[in-house]
């Protein structure tokens, strides 16, 4: 049976929290749309697996979700999974897949002193791809990449109700200190969250500059595109539940309503533990 819906659904999937940072980006560009969040913490960090378990986790994850909920485009939101999942899941797909990519080109735009600092996971400031935007974007800069391993989990932490310690992301970002950059691309979703912390760590930084309007921006063609986007604006602002089901693989984090309600996104089913099956089938 074809479910009869009034507002343009977006699915947005990260491997925790981090999605949270684009969906905050996507409702306030589309403050008609209905938003599904999934991710599979259960299997973060994804940047410790390798490149066949990702595609598979996110595929089956996404399929999962739709199957339950259609949506209309889907949002891989996390840089780590964008790099490799998104031609498996265009190939079996029949809505648009929007990626995300650590944002270079507009860090490289507004840097003053050409001199900038680009925060990812130790997995995405690896990747060759990362290359390709720097040499593309940013030739005439000088680039110093942090790879940091607790950052994902402090803003994990922070939704589960634990605020990150300030002494431990100075010592974290000294090398970006260091370097005197003006500016810091966010090259993980989860980075947003911290960004109150990032800010009292580097004080001179004046640009933090994240993907998640360019994301909003790529979900609004594509629901122009299908002819939904005119509907959608026209539709009073979602007020309550804009995130109307947030299915997590591991334990929904325990302060997820109040922090998704102070993000202006609030939220309505959670499932903890989802979907219950296994990649393979049944538990
Ligand atoms: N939010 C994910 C990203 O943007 C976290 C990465 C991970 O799970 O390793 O890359």
């Amino acid at each position: 049976m074809t479910e009869h819906r009034v507002r343009p659904r977006v699915l947005v999937f990260d491997s925790g929290v981090g999605g949270l940072s684009v969906a905050g980006s996507i409702h306030k560009a589309l403050p008609g749309a209905e938003l599904v969040y999934v991710a599979d913490n259960a299997g973060l960090p994804y940047g410790d697996k390798t490149e066949q378990v990702v595609v598979e986790r996110c595929c089956w994850l996404i399929r999962e979700s739709l199957g339950r909920r259609p949506c209309d485009v889907v949002v891989v939101a996390c840089n780590t999974a964008s790099t490799v999942v998104l031609p498996a899941l265009r190939a079996v797909s029949d809505i648009p897949v929007v990626g995300v990519v650590p944002a270079i080109k507009p860090a490289a735009a507004c840097s003053g002193n050409r001199r900038m600092g680009v925060l990812a996971t130790p997995a995405t400031v690896k990747r060759a791809y990362l290359d390709d935007l720097i040499r593309t974007f940013a030739a005439d800069c000088e680039v110093v990449r942090l790879g940091h391993p607790d950052l994902v989990r402090w803003a994990e932490d922070l939704v589960a109700g634990r605020a990150p310690d300030q002494a431990r992301v100075n010592l974290a970002l000294a090398p970006l200190r260091d370097a005197g950059v003006d500016t810091v691309v966010l090259g993980c979703t989860h980075y947003p969250l911290l960004v109150p912390w990032l800010r009292k760590a580097l004080p001179e930084v004046v640009n933090w500059v994240e993907s998640g309007d360019a994301i909003a921006r790529r979900v609004a063609y594509w629901l122009e595109q299908s002819g939904q986007l005119a509907e959608g604006q026209a539709l009073p602002p979602k007020t309550e539940a804009v995130v109307i089901n947030a299915c997590f693989t591991g334990d929904a984090p325990s302060d997820l309503v109040p922090f998704m309600s102070a993000m202006g996104i609030p939220v309505g089913d959670i499932a903890g533990h989802w979907p219950g099956t296994t990649a393979a089938g049944s538990v």
